[in-house]
């Protein structure tokens, strides 16, 4: 039963306008897109916009430095966004600016209306301020010594030595980052919104409770605010800046301009009454849709700005506003489990992937392997993405259509068999092709849910069977007989695996559109596929053409390049390096089967090559700069003991581990880190869900015994 059409307007959150795009920012815009393309799909109307987030100090003082205009700098980076943004297939309907005049007029009505409710005050301010430069500082903008324990050219909100936090009017002997003069005490107003009013306040515990019928936030970010609204009290948020700032002027201040997070989720409207306008739909009206849905897909950074400030503004500004009808909150992009740092050289330049002509749809396929609806972080893991996209994506679906098609042309001219598209036909041979329509209630429940790992997982379950059943009917053997019972048989296997094939293309369509869209072109399905025609049966193909190359490693060492050399592998936990060793495993020939070269199982005589042995852990302790690791000295029953760095810090505490025993790969070849030579890796379980489990042996093993 087809759905009623629903209406949604989805964002992403609006990236600062002052640098490129970072990973972690296509690492969001390709999970939202995810989710927009499958609503797409299943035929509803959608309305997916982003914008580049202009305002504030930093971007009136780089631009300032390079010796332009703010909105100079503003256009050059603009001009850099659909490179990137068409290059890894992110179906914005808009991109727009908060420097435009629909956020203008937007932010001066929303902040309007707040003030005619009586929710905006006003109150003198203390703040720093450079008298070379003539502008208060930003608490970022101030060093000094830490009042705390005295350590010199600290920031003006915490110490980096000893952690403690503070006003930036409390550091010893201050002076400003931008002049390096001392700056001044001096007073200004500021203006206020009024979060700490009951009303305000209740409403919110209401919001935050079900941001609308039915939906809840997740539960990380429930706690989350439940400790700010809940066990905390919201203390009014200042929403005004002094000139000089790159900002919108608030209209009955002078000289006062909005807040940059003011008025950049108010960007968020602005770009929609852009879009709106292109096909002349009135913003006001579309708003006020009751059956309309209101999505915001961002980092579990600024939860703060989109749980409480933002619904706050939006539903005492009243009609045509409204509160969104829920957040989703993701985690950040880890590389090697450690945190990406540019200093450091540990990030990877989503330009510089594309520039080497790697995939985007590899990196897509590989971001929604490890996507949940929770609130996680996200690891990218060169030998694993070489290993998802070469032994998952490419050595069991696309090797699918490979195989098969390559015998119904070959030897059918083309022709399918099982003509009709008779359902009940296909159902009653309980073949390939029904198998893979039965996933689609898990798929279609996991995709609303943005479970896209979920789905990978089952998609990749059903191309095993699939595969299976094709090796098991022995084309390859049917296609040398001549007779005509072997040949009808030869073009029913291949028709049953194309026919679940084609399935399997549309339940990854949002995911690898454009594989997608030439796997199905193999049917003559036009573009733009739709969800309801998934269990269409195809009477015929066309010539198959390759649909996908395998990840060259190479590539991915010159993606990588300094990052690799900079940070620490995954040495801990199974699910970190699980693959390297499928990374290297020769794709599977055309027409033979797929036993013969799969990596999905080892001889003996490949698992005897892993040395396992008892370790007894004789030390444990924290690795200065290294966010996730610990270093472990190990007894393996050797004459020294062996160094292991593993990543299990956000398990374990260092003294908890002091005397166990683990399991530990004796023979992994060591590993040179920056914190020093790993010499093994000791073993731990992961799952999709939170939790690093070091795996122990049972009472009466001893450090050195072999595990086999
Ligand atoms: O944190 C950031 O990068 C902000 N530019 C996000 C703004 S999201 C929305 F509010 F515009
Ligand atoms: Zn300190």
């Amino acid at each position: 039963m087809p759905e009623s059409p629903r209406k949604f307007f989805v964002t992403t959150a609006l990236p600062y306008a002052n640098g490129p795009f970072h990973i972690g920012h296509v690492m969001e815009y390709i999970q939202a897109d995810i989710w927009v393309r499958y609503q797409r799909m299943r035929g509803h109307e959608m309305h997916f916009v982003g914008a580049d987030d202009t305002h504030g100090a930093p971007i009136m003082l780089q631009a300032e430095k390079e010796g332009i205009t703010p909105k100079a700098l503003v256009a050059r980076i603009a001009a850099t966004r659909p490179r990137v943004l068409d290059g890894f297939g992110i179906s914005f309907d808009h991109w727009h600016s908060t420097d435009s005049p629909e956020n203008v007029e937007l932010s001066q009505d929303i902040y309007t209306r707040l003030k005619a409710r009586g929710l905006i005050g006003s109150r003198a301010v203390e703040q720093f301020y450079d008298p070379v430069k003539a502008m208060f500082l930003p608490d970022r903008y101030v060093k000094g010594t830490c009042p705390v324990c005295g350590t010199k050219d600290q920031y003006g909100d915490a110490c980096e030595n000893c952690s403690s936090t503070y006003n930036a009017t409390e550091l010893i002997d201050p002076y400003s980052t931008l002049t390096g003069a001392k700056p001044e005490l001096r007073t200004s107003e500021h203006l206020f919104f009024r979060l700490s009013d009951p009303e305000v306040a209740n409403y919110l515990k209401r919001w935050t409770a079900e941001p609308s019928a039915g939906q809840a936030l997740q539960p990380e970010v429930r706690n989350k605010v439940k400790e700010w609204l809940v066990d905390g009290e919201l203390a009014d948020w200042d929403i005004s800046r002094d000139a000089p700032y790159f900002g919108i002027p608030i209209p009955d201040a002078p000289g006062k301009y909005f807040y940059v997070w003011l008025d950049a989720p108010i960007g968020y409207l602005a770009s929609l009454k852009a879009h709106l306008a292109k096909t002349g739909t009135d913003f006001s009206t579309f708003l006020q849709d009751p059956a309309l849905e209101q999505y915001h897909f961002i980092g579990k950074d600024i939860v703060y700005f989109h749980t409480l400030f933002w619904p706050a503004m939006l539903a005492f500004a009243g009609k045509p506003y409204r509160a969104p009808t829920n957040v989703y909150v993701h985690g950040f992009i880890t590389f090697l489990n450690e945190k990406m740092s540019k200093s450091r050289g540990t990030g990877i330049s989503p330009v510089t992937y594309l520039d080497l002509g790697l995939d985007p749809e590899w990196f897509r396929y590989y971001i929604a392997t490890k996507l949940s609806d929770r609130v996680e972080d996200l690891d990218f893991n060169p030998d694993d993405f070489v290993a998802r996209v070469n032994s998952d994506l490419v050595g069991k679906f696309v090797n699918i259509a490979s195989r098969a098609a390559t015998f119904i042309t070959r030897h059918f001219n083309g022709e399918l068999s099982l003509r009709a598209p008779d359902h009940a036909h296909f159902k009653e041979r309980a073949g390939s092709t029904t198998v893979a329509w039965a996933s689609r209630p898990l798929i279609e429940e996991a995709y609303a849910a943005r479970e896209f790992g979920k789905v990978v997982r089952e998609v990749m379950r059903v191309a095993d069977r699939v595969n299976e059943r094709f090796d098991a009917e022995k084309p390859w053997e049917l296609a040398r007989r001549d007779d005509a019972e072997s040949r009808a048989r030869l073009q029913d296997v291949c028709t049953d695996a194309l026919n679940a094939f084609r399935a399997l293309a549309y339940y990854l369509a949002p995911i690898a559109p454009s594989l997608a869209t030439r796997a199905t072109d193999l049917f003559n399905v036009p573009p733009n596929l739709l969800w309801d025609d998934i269990e269409n049966v195809a009477d015929r193909i066309n010539p198959y053409t390759h649909l996908m190359t395998r990840v060259e490693a190479a590539k991915v060492d010159a993606l990588i390049g300094v990052a690799a050399a900079a940070a620490a592998p995954a040495v801990a936990t199974s699910a970190a390096r699980p693959a390297a060793k499928a990374a290297t495993t020769p794709a599977p020939a055309k027409d033979t089967p797929m036993e013969q070269t799969s990596p999905s199982t080892i001889t003996i005589d490949d698992f005897a090559k892993v040395d396992l042995r008892i370790a007894k852990i004789v030390a444990a302790e924290h690795v200065d700069g290294a966010d996730k690791l610990i270093k472990l000295t190990l007894d393996v029953g050797e004459a020294q003991p062996r160094t292991v760095f593993a990543g299990i810090k956000s398990a374990y505490k260092p003294e908890d581990l002091v005397g166990r025993l683990t399991p530990m790969v004796a023979n992994l070849a060591p590993r040179k880190m920056k914190f020093g030579l790993s010499e093994g890796m000791v073993l731990a379980a992961s799952g999709d869900g939170p939790g690093i489990f070091l795996l122990a042996p049972d009472t009466g093993a001893a450090p050195g015994m072999k595990v086999k």
